[in-house]
């Protein structure tokens, strides 16, 4: 009996030294190689992975994850952190390459702590040799009706990022689509004085929001960048109180609306956009009005960004396809190197406990001219092929 229990102790001090080491963590480390969506994510360290509403970058053959840090508890949904970046070879397992743009201590700044800094996302800016983050940024202490898209940008793909600045995007400028009476002066009062939720509203048909924010510029919520093959970039973004979409051409460096926009889905109130091409055409997949709570997801094609646009319809089949299996879309990524290899990423939210959301990836497929995405508990790559 002393023997064994000695040779016990002998086994733990060895695990121990074994787990103390770093070459014995690496040596222990489990390496993924699946997806299992809903599930906890570990990074590297072990810790869930915390970038959500996030997007991916491919740079030099890595996949980069950038999303926005949640802490916990409901207060957590809030910017008190910044935005997290993780970097991957293989899309299963991924490094935590930390916060690359901090939120301010500094009462004066729009990104100040406790702001709300959302949906972020980075594209390389092959002219300029810059890294551009955009995010949905609304102002400390003003709720939702800020609207505003922030801009940061680096040197260097894992940061520091710098923030720009942060503004209502195509201040003074008409979409291409504008209609005569969105141009003439706006009833002010009436339009001033009605308060819009952020979800769907009957009654958005009787204002001319885009008018009354014509001067001061859009506003943008819920948002994604799409780069296109010949290099131009776009912001998609929720505009007029999250009623209608908007498209809007970046300009070469990626810092600024390029000053020409679309306006799409009218009085649809669709949030978290994502986009991606394939075979010369453009799909975007979207979600609802409903805050944090899931529901059906939407879906549209197009021959050219500049529309027309088709909707789809839900994309999601099968059991939970309602409520888009408890998620809201983020991103689409197209896997590099596979053909038509493309991922949706949806967020499963947890706003109680902002930190516990989960991540939901799912394959997509093409299916003549729509697309379908089905929830799969476990999956990998291999599917593509
Ligand atoms: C839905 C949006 O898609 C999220 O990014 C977030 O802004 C929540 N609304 C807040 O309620």
């Amino acid at each position: 009996m002393r023997n064994t229990g000695a040779e016990s102790l002998y086994v733990i001090a060895v695990l121990l030294v074994l787990f103390s080491a770093s070459d014995g963590v690496a040596a222990l480390e489990v390496k993924c190689d699946s997806f299992t969506p809903g599930q906890i994510w570990k990074d590297n360290n072990g810790v869930h992975i915390n970038a959500h509403g996030g997007g991916i970058l491919i740079y030099e053959d890595i996949y980069y994850w950038f999303g926005q840090h949640m802490a916990e508890g409901r207060a957590g949904n809030k910017a008190h952190v910044g935005v997290h970046c993780y970097s991957s070879a293989d899309l299963y397992n991924w490094k935590d390459e930390g916060i690359v743009l901090e939120v301010s201590n500094d009462a004066e700044s729009d990104i100040v702590k406790g702001c709300v800094l959302e949906r972020p996302k980075v594209i390389y800016n092959e002219k300029t040799n810059k890294f551009v983050m955009w995010f949905h940024l609304e102002l400390k202490g003003k709720g939702y009706s800020a609207a505003r898209s922030g801009v940061a940008v680096s040197n260097t793909v894992t940061g520091p990022y710098t923030f720009v600045r942060s503004f209502r995007p195509n201040a003074g400028c008409w979409p291409v689509n504008v209609r005569e009476e969105q141009k003439k002066p706006v009833e002010t009062e009436k339009v001033k004085e009605k308060k819009f939720s952020g979800g769907p509203d009957a009654t958005l048909k009787d204002y001319n929001v885009l008018g009354r924010d014509f001067e001061g510029g859009q506003m943008a919520r819920d948002m994604t960048l799409f780069v296109d093959d010949d290099g131009k970039a776009y912001h998609i973004y929720a505009s007029e109180e999250n009623g209608t979409m908007h498209i809007s051409l970046l300009s070469e460096d990626y810092l600024e609306p390029a000053g020409k926009y679309l306006r799409v889905f009218e009085g649809r109130w669709m949030e978290a956009p994502a986009v991606c091409k394939r075979n010369g055409k453009y799909y975007l997949i979207a979600s609802g009005c409903t805050g944090w709570a899931p529901n059906a997801a939407r879906s549209a094609v197009a021959d050219s960004m500049w529309g027309p646009w088709k909707e789809l319809g839900n994309p999601c089949v099968g059991q939970g396809s309602d409520k888009t299996f408890g998620g809201q879309s983020t991103y689409i990524l197209k896997v590099a190197g596979k053909r038509d290899a493309y991922i949706v990423l949806f967020d499963i939210w947890r706003p109680k406990n902002a930190i516990d959301g989960r991540y939901m990836w799912l394959p997509l497929q093409f299916t003549g001219e729509g697309i379908e995405i089905k929830y799969l508990q476990e999956w990998d790559l291999s599917c593509f092929e």
